[in-house]
C-alpha cells in the first residue's frame, strides 16, 4: 500500500482541464483547491433531492438535517473534536472569526489584554484589533525571527502576564510556510490561564490536527482549502461555546452549536465538506490501509504531508538554484517537517505581479502579492515591493509539474 498519485488525480476533474490544448498546473492551492468528483456530486445530490429548511416533518427536511449532522460529525472526526456539537460552520473562517470574536469580547474588560501574531492572516488578526479598540484591550504582538521563520517562544513567555485573556495564533502561515509548535504555545497560554484561538486555514490541509492533543479553545479552518466547497468551520471547547452569548435573532435556538450559524445555512455546503473528508478517508483506507473513521484521517494526512514535504524540497532546492532568488521561509531539507508546502519568493529583479502573470501566459497558476498576510510582508519588508510569489502545491501535484514550473521560472527570470 503506497500512495497513488494518478489514482488521485483521477478523483479531480479540473486537473484533466486543458484551454486551448495547454495543460493546467495548479499552484494556487493555498488561496483554494479543486475539488474530487465525489465532493461536486455530494453537493448536486443535496440541491437535487435534498433542498429544503431544517426541522420539518417532511423527507426533505429531513434529509437536509441528515446531511448537516453528518457533516459535523465528520468534521469532528477531522479534528479530533470530543463532539460533533462543538463544530460550527459558517461562511468562511474570516466571517465566523468575526462573529464569534464579537461573543468572546464578553468575556474581557478594558485593560485586559490579547496577543495576536504577526505571523498570522489579517482574518486573524484585524476582528482581535476591531475588538481591542471598542473595548480599550491592550494589543502585544508576538513577532516572528526574519532569519527563521519561525516564533522565538521564550519571547511568548514574556508577553504574558496576569492581564493577558487571549492569544490568537496560525497553524501555519499563508506566506512563509511555516508550521507552528501550536501544542507547545497552548500550553504556555493555558499555564497562565490565556484562551487560545487558533487560526487553522492553511495547516487543516497538510498536517493531521487534533485539538485535544493541540490543547487550544477554538480553531477555524476552511474546507475550501483542503479539497471541500466554500464553507468555514469552528471548533470550539463546549464548556466556552455554551458560556458565549450567541449573537442570533430570537427564534433561533440557544443550543451550540447551531445558536452560533446566523440564519439558513449553504447545506449544500456541508454535505461538501462531509464528502471532502470522506475523500481523505477514501485515501486513508485504499493507500494506507486504515480501518474507518479517525484512524483513516490520520493515515491520510499522515501520508499526504509525507509526499508533500517531497514536493517541497524539490521546490525549494530549484527555487534557491535560480539567481537573484529568495525563499522567504524555511529551506533547510532537514526542516520540511516544520513548513508546509507552501513556497513564497522574491526575486531581486523581477517583481511578483510579472512573475505570476508570466506563469499565467504558460497556464501555470501562482499567486502574487501580501494574500492578506499583511503583517508578515511588512516584518519581511516585502509588503510595498509587491510582496512575493507564491507556489502553494498540495498532494495532487505532480514532480513533473514542479519541474515545469521551474524550467518556466528559468526561463522568464532570464528573459
Ligand atoms: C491563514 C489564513 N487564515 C485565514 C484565511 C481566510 O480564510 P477565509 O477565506 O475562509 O475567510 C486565509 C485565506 O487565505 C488564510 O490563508
Amino acid at each position: 500500500m503506497s500512495f497513488d498519485l494518478d489514482a488521485v488525480r483521477a478523483q479531480f476533474p479540473a486537473l484533466a482541464i486543458k484551454d486551448d490544448g495547454v495543460r493546467r498546473i495548479y499552484l494556487d492551492n493555498p488561496a483554494g483547491t479543486q475539488v474530487p468528483r465525489m465532493v461536486a456530486d455530494a453537493m448536486s445530490a443535496c440541491l437535487l433531492s435534498a433542498n429544503a429548511n431544517l426541522g420539518g416533518h417532511f423527507r426533505t427536511s429531513q434529509a437536509a438535517t441528515e446531511i448537516v449532522n453528518s457533516a459535523r460529525d465528520a468534521m469532528a472526526d477531522l479534528l479530533n473534536a470530543p463532539s460533533s456539537d462543538e463544530i460550527v460552520f459558517g461562511q468562511n473562517m474570516t466571517t465566523i472569526t468575526m462573529h464569534i470574536s464579537r461573543s468572546i469580547g464578553q468575556l474581557l474588560r478594558p485593560g485586559d489584554e490579547i496577543i495576536l501574531s504577526r505571523m498570522d492572516h489579517d482574518a486573524n488578526v484585524w476582528p482581535w484589533v476591531l475588538l481591542a479598540t471598542q473595548l480599550e484591550l491592550e494589543v502585544k504582538w508576538l513577532p516572528f525571527n526574519t532569519d527563521t521563520f519561525e516564533f522565538d517562544l521564550d519571547v511568548l513567555d514574556d508577553l504574558i502576564t496576569e492581564r493577558t485573556r487571549l492569544l490568537c495564533v496560525g497553524g501555519a502561515s499563508n506566506m512563509t510556510g511555516t508550521l507552528n509548535d501550536v501544542e507547545t504555545i497552548c500550553a504556555k497560554a493555558k499555564a497562565a490561564g490565556v484562551l487560545t484561538y487558533i487560526d487553522g486555514v492553511q495547516s487543516v490541509p497538510h498536517v493531521a490536527t487534533d485539538v485535544q492533543a493541540i490543547g487550544c479553545d477554538f480553531l477555524a479552518c476552511s474546507p475550501y482549502k483542503f479539497f471541500g466547497p466554500h464553507q468555514g468551520v469552528l471548533w470550539g471547547r463546549r464548556e466556552l461555546l455554551e458560556q458565549l452569548e450567541p449573537y442570533k435573532v430570537r427564534p433561533a435556538t440557544s443550543a451550540i452549536p447551531e445558536c452560533f450559524e446566523t440564519g439558513t445555512q449553504s447545506h449544500e455546503g456541508f454535505a461538501g465538506v462531509k464528502a471532502a473528508v470522506d475523500y481523505f478517508a477514501w485515501i486513508g483506507q485504499s493507500m494506507a490501509g486504515a480501518s474507518s473513521g479517525r484512524p483513516a484521517l490520520r493515515a491520510a494526512m499522515d501520508m499526504l504531508f509525507a509526499y508533500e514535504k517531497l514536493l517541497a524540497t524539490q521546490l525549494i532546492e530549484g527555487l534557491l538554484d535560480i539567481d537573484g532568488v529568495t525563499v522567504q521561509g524555511i529551506t533547510s531539507p532537514d526542516a520540511m517537517e516544520r513548513r508546509v508546502p507552501t513556497v513564497a519568493f522574491t526575486h531581486d529583479k523581477v517583481a511578483p505581479g510579472y512573475i505570476a502573470e508570466s506563469l499565467a501566459k504558460e497556464n501555470i497558476f501562482v499567486w502574487n502579492g501580501h494574500y492578506y498576510a499583511v503583517e508578515v510582508a511588512k516584518a519581511l519588508n516585502i509588503h510595498e515591493a509587491g510582496g512575493a510569489v507564491r507556489i502553494g502545491p498540495v498532494h495532487y501535484n505532480s514532480a513533473e509539474e514542479i519541474d515545469e514550473l521551474l524550467a518556466a521560472l528559468r526561463r522568464i527570470l532570464a528573459a
